[in-house]
């Protein structure tokens, strides 16, 4: 697949197939996608757990706000955390958010490549996840990704999400967020 194929492909889907596991390789491919992502001074400032032993996921998925009902049914959800002081702090610049994002970036699309669904997450309890999977005090839980295979179920999306799940949400008009040339000259 073209980078550009999955780019077009990647979607924030969530009809998901709870009885498709995803396979240890299948695994390492996304780590090897998300460890070669560029960061400030090489710091690779994230940290990234990947649950998918049962008893664990059950506990991670208690953590899921009323909104992300649809996760439970993941087979494997990343917990993303990292510190400020691991990554360049250049005056106000704080990088490890931004290093992070990247990361996540490439590996959501090499899942796509794959076949499968990587859903990028806010809406859960950051200190319920915490403690679950046992990230230490000074890292922020920036997100969690959900991750499957697709399925063909529904029950568990409320009627925007269904709707969502057959249209990709529209985009702000091109000129309101890129500029040519000089800030609030549209593109
Ligand atoms: C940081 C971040 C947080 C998100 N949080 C949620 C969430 O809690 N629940 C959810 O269903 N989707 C969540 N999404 C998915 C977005 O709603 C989705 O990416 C956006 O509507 C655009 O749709 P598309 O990715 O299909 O193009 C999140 C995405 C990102 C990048």
């Amino acid at each position: 697949m073209e980078v550009q194929e999955a780019i077009l492909e990647r979607r924030a889907r969530r009809m998901l197939n709870s009885g498709r596991r995803i396979r240890e390789n299948e695994v390492l491919s996304l780590v090897e996608a998300a460890m070669l992502a560029p960061s400030c001074f090489n710091n690779q400032p994230w940290r990234i757990t990947f649950v998918s032993e049962e008893g664990m996921l059950s506990k991670l998925k208690t953590a899921l706000s009323k909104g992300n009902e649809w996760a439970t049914a993941a087979p494997l959800i990343l917990v993303v955390a990292s510190k400020q002081e691991d990554d360049c702090v250049i005056k106000d610049r704080e990088y490890f958010l931004f290093d992070c994002g990247l990361a996540i970036g490439q590996l959501v699309l090499r899942a796509t490549e794959l076949g499968m669904i990587a859903h990028p997450i806010a809406g859960y309890d950051p200190e319920k996840a915490r403690e679950v999977s046992g990230i230490p005090e000074e890292y922020t839980v920036i997100t969690l990704v959900i991750c499957a295979y697709p399925g063909e179920d529904d029950a568990l999306l409320s009627e925007k999400q269904k709707q969502a799940e057959k249209e990709r949400p529209p985009r702000k008009p091109r000129g309101e967020t890129f500029f040519r040339d000089r800030w609030g000259s549209p593109l």
